[in-house]
């Protein structure tokens, strides 16, 4: 469900706000903007209070009209956007329940704390189970621009979660192209049919096994005012990851609900570019099958041949995310002429050996590219570390009968995540091209900061930062 909470700007601070929240940093002397009638400093002494990002103090006062009200005065550390962020998702969860809290907003970068804010009053569920986030967050003395855009990339984040977090009985290929058309946006659909008949051989084989047959979505921004760069966003869109016949076991597999979160971080994108009017170009494109195993599902060591003629040996039918992307890559690669292509993927478990939970995985062909996804990213708090394309493990990729292997047919190479992305290299022509593997980070266990269990959106603040950076 989107976020139900708001947040807007309030030129003052009403005398009467039930529930306030009031900045104070180590010296712990809070912003003077309210007249609060109370021993701030002493106060704040007492209950041992550090200033740090995350802690909150709460002291009830007596309110004018009569009943007691609450100050929740609230650390901002070092006052950086990462600690605003911090403070903001603290804030949100302490408040959950309540109707309207006043915030003496922090000075810095109000968009960071207010969008952490909303990201953490996020929830999927299904009846009514626990706490109504808190219903508005009036922001005194916060620029307006700045709130309104957080609340655009915070709906799209909560769009991105929603899709993935929404059960593969509910969703599939053909589900998510209509929640891609209910962007507005042109949007193109390939069905089945059509997949074959164009030669998307990838698309098609992966959704082979499935009675919910495989789509190739195609959403299309393009801003009012004429520009010259164009992106080309891939997002990796299994709405449920079975394994195939090379069946993952149950642990492994009651996750890959998941398995769509880079094509729904594609489809939230797009919406909130139009929302934001960002000055560039931008095609989405979503390679959505579901993976199931059945007596028409594609075997271990049946040859496909890819969108544009290169064949490759499936030696393993669960490396089915790099299967249908070589085909939208391809196609982006000859028929979009794109200036750059970014791919974004739950890719392989690999990258979560690596770089764990945090933090995403970005590869790239092009150091410039790179260097703005990773700075993007931090900016942004999607943050991503580039991991290397290492030339030496090319050849675990060989095949005996056909152009290419979707996995290494042994051990010797390893470096599994590493050799995914060699394979979409493969497939993503000669343009700058960026390969984000999100295994890792889209999904969270806990409930905690700006993440709520289940899909996280990862990929949308970054993709968002990169694309309305001037
Ligand atoms: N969807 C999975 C990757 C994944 C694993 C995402 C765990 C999220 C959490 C992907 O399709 C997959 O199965 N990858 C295999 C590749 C292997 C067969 C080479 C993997 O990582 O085990
Ligand atoms: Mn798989
Ligand atoms: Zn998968």
């Amino acid at each position: 469900m989107p976020i139900e909470t708001t947040a807007s700007v309030v030129a003052e601070v009403p005398d009467d706000a039930d529930l306030l929240a009031v900045p104070y940093t180590s010296d712990l002397a809070p912003a003077q903007v309210v007249e609060l009638h109370l021993p701030v400093g002493d106060l704040l002494s007492h209950y041992e209070a550090k200033g740090e990002a995350g802690e909150i103090v709460e002291v009830p006062v007596p309110r004018a009209g009569g009943g007691v009200g609450r100050v929740l005065f609230y650390g901002v550390g070092d006052g950086s956007p990462r600690a605003l962020r911090k403070a903001g998702a603290a804030l949100a969860r302490r408040v959950k329940g309540k109707d309207t809290l006043t915030v003496v907003a922090p000075g810095g970068d109000v968009g960071a704390f207010a969008e952490a804010a909303l990201l953490a009053s996020y929830s999927f569920k299904i009846g009514n189970a626990g706490k109504k986030p808190v219903r508005e967050l009036a922001l005194a003395g916060a620029d307006e621009g700045a709130v309104q855009r957080a609340q655009i990339v915070a709906q799209a984040v909560a769009l991105a979660r929603d899709l993935a977090n929404t059960p593969s009985s509910v969703k599939n290929p053909a589900w998510l192209a209509e929640r891609a058309a209910e962007s507005g946006l042109p949007v193109r659909v390939w069905d089945e049919e059509q997949l074959q008949a164009d030669g998307f051989g990838g698309i098609v084989a992966v959704g082979r096994g499935s009675a919910s047959p495989p789509r190739l979505i195609q959403i299309s921004y393009t801003p009012s005012e004429p520009v010259d760069r164009h992106v080309v966003l891939v997002g990796k869109g299994i709405t449920f990851d079975s394994g195939g016949l090379s069946l993952k076991p149950t642990d492994n597999m009651k996750t890959q609900k998941t398995d769509m979160a880079g094509g729904a971080v594609v489809i939230a994108v797009l919406r909130a570019l139009a929302r934001l009017g960002a000055p560039v170009r931008v095609t989405g494109l979503i390679a959505a099958a579901e993976n199931m195993p059945s007596g028409t599902a594609q075997r271990p060591s049946d040859v496909i041949k890819h969108y544009g003629g290169r064949t490759v040996e499936v030696l393993n039918t669960d490396a089915e995310g790099r299967l249908v992307l070589a085909d939208a890559l391809a196609y982006a690669d000859s028929v979009l002429d794109p200036d750059a292509v970014v791919d974004i993927a739950t890719l392989t478990g690999a990258i979560s050996v690596a770089l764990g939970r945090n933090v995403g995985a970005v590869y790239a062909s092009d150091d410039v590219l790179a260097k703005q996804l990773v700075d993007a990213g931090q900016a942004s708090d999607d943050r991503l570390w580039r991991m290397p394309l290492i030339e030496d493990y090319t050849p675990a990729l060989e095949s005996s009968v056909a152009d290419l292997a979707n996995v290494e047919a042994g051990s010797r190479f390893g470096a599994g995540s590493i050799t995914a992305a060699l394979f979409l290299r493969e497939f993503a022509g000669r343009r700058p091209w960026a390969h984000l593997d999100i295994a890792g980070v889209g999904r969270s266990t806990v409930d905690e900061g700006t993440l709520s269990k289940g899909a996280t959106g990862f990929g949308v603040r970054v993709l968002l930062e990169w694309l309305t950076r001037s």
